[in-house]
């Protein structure tokens, strides 16, 4: 009877703490640098998801942070500045949501791009984190770019979590997200994403609950 009481006290110390301070964050990449891109169009409805779940989120364009390519260079402090505001963010993440048009059947050069920066943060920038996949096509087939997602998802040692959402072109019309049931599966991953950070995260700061 005492351990369910106390159990009970630190689950409310626990709610109390991350709705003060301790917010799961979830970072949302869009990987097209189209002007109007349906990637992007996707990624907010995921964004709202996981937003409306009660995580802190940032969604970030790579349309507008004009990273310049990974060249695995040794002087890696002469990256430019967004280089190393993208770490950052990452490195704030306890979840990404990885959005990516469909290249000639694979993600875009942007996207693997970005990732590959990655590899200046080191392993702990992403390894552990929660992953949630979403392709984007101008026909109808993107799920092996939801499968090459899932290869640099893994080779980046993160978890993907089990809802995948591979939108068809004909999901849009004039430049807008028009189908519901996309949208809603869209609004699921963002939820997803942010509920499986969220446990993670407990899991690893059970101190941080106590203290609360
Ligand atoms: C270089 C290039 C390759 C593409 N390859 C494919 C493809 O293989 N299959 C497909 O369905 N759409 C393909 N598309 C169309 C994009 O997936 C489409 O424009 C979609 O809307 C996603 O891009 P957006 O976010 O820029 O709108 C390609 C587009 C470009 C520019």
């Amino acid at each position: 009877m005492k351990l369910r009481i106390t159990h009970y006290v630190l689950r409310v110390g626990s709610y109390k703490f991350k709705k003060d301070n301790m917010k799961t964050n979830i970072l949302v990449l869009s990987g097209s640098l189209r002007n109007g891109s349906h990637t992007l169009k996707a990624a907010e409805a995921a964004w709202q998801g996981a937003a409306a779940s009660g995580a802190n989120t940032e969604l970030l364009n790579l349309g507008d942070l004009g990273l310049p390519m990974f060249d695995d260079r040794d002087d890696t402090a002469s990256y430019p500045p967004e280089v190393w505001e993208f770490l950052a963010a990452v490195g704030r993440a306890d979840g990404l949501i990885l959005a990516s048009p469909v290249y000639h059947g694979t993600v875009s050069g942007a996207m693997k791009n970005a990732l590959d920066f990655l590899h200046l943060g080191g392993r702990d920038v992403v390894q552990g984190k929660v992953a949630g996949l979403i392709s984007v096509a101008g026909g109808g087939s993107g799920i092996n770019t939801i499968n090459t997602l899932d290869y640099v998802a893994r080779a980046l040692r993160m978890l993907v979590v089990p809802t995948t959402v591979a939108v068809p072109g004909s999901a849009f019309r004039d430049g807008s997200l028009h189908d519901g049931q996309i949208a809603r599966r869209l609004a699921h991953l963002g939820q997803e994403v942010s509920r499986y950070a969220r446990l993670l995260r407990e899991e690893a700061e059970p101190a941080a609950r106590i203290v609360a």
